[in-house]
């Protein structure tokens, strides 16, 4: 079995446990901190922004896996590519020219992905598979914790690994984001996740996260 990865979404924390909330990510191993960009206008909600990430890099060795929920990224995408290691993907659909954002995340020294919203199909976004690094499956719509899985996004992620794997891709990853819950994490293990974004669905209780859960994810995945 190929190995997952752990993508704990930070708005999910409890602002006034940070701390203790970091900690526990970095005794657990996880291999990336997920950093939801809301711009109240691609989604209709507000969330983490550039200071965060810097406060966050600084305080912890852990990579960025910036999603970025906004309209022109091509304006703000500089602001997130400075952290090391950092992994930025946002909507092609935000974007006149997806392949020139791409081409810039990677010559800034950050990791490009895409991120694909349950109102769009992997294959409209199968000219970008060869280009990046990670192709984030939307299965919620996008701007909220705490949400239901829509069911049939679940084959998008068979079908994203599948192409990527067709166009000589395949050490590009595919992320499932949203309602990662311990009942669904099989699923979508199965169906070709192996990036998980573990949000208020299983490593988050009120904020914040036992060493236990992080160690349980690793067992279910
Ligand atoms: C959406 C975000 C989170 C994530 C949270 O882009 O990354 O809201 O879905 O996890 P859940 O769905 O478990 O609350
Ligand atoms: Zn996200």
């Amino acid at each position: 079995t190929r190995p997952i990865q752990l993508s704990p979404s930070m708005m999910c924390a409890d602002p006034f446990a940070l701390n203790e909330v970091v900690a526990s990510f970095v005794a657990g191993g996880v291999e990336w901190l997920h950093i939801d960009v809301m711009d109240g206008r691609y989604v209709p909600n507000f969330t983490l922004g550039p200071d965060y990430c810097r406060a966050l890099a600084a305080a912890c060795p852990v990579p960025l896996d910036v999603h970025l929920m906004v309209e022109e990224p091509e304006r703000h995408v500089g602001l997130f590519t400075g952290f090391p290691n950092v992994r930025v993907s946002f909507h092609p659909e935000t974007v006149r020219q997806p392949v020139r954002l791409i081409e810039r995340i990677r010559e800034a020294g950050a990791s490009p992905g895409i991120a694909i919203d349950p109102g769009i199909s992997v294959e409209s976004c199968a000219h970008l598979l060869p280009l990046v690094d990670q192709v984030m499956i939307m299965t919620v719509n996008p701007g909220y914790a705490g949400q239901k899985l829509l069911p049939f996004c679940l084959p998008k992620l068979t079908r994203a690994r599948e192409l990527l794997n067709a166009c000589g891709n395949a050490k590009a990853r595919v992320e499932v984001d949203g309602n990662v819950s311990w009942a669904n994490i099989a699923p979508m293990v199965t169906a070709g996740a192996d990036i998980l974004v573990a949000g208020t669905s299983s490593l988050f209780v009120n904020g914040r996260v036992e060493a236990a859960a992080i160690a349980r994810m690793r067992e279910l995945a």
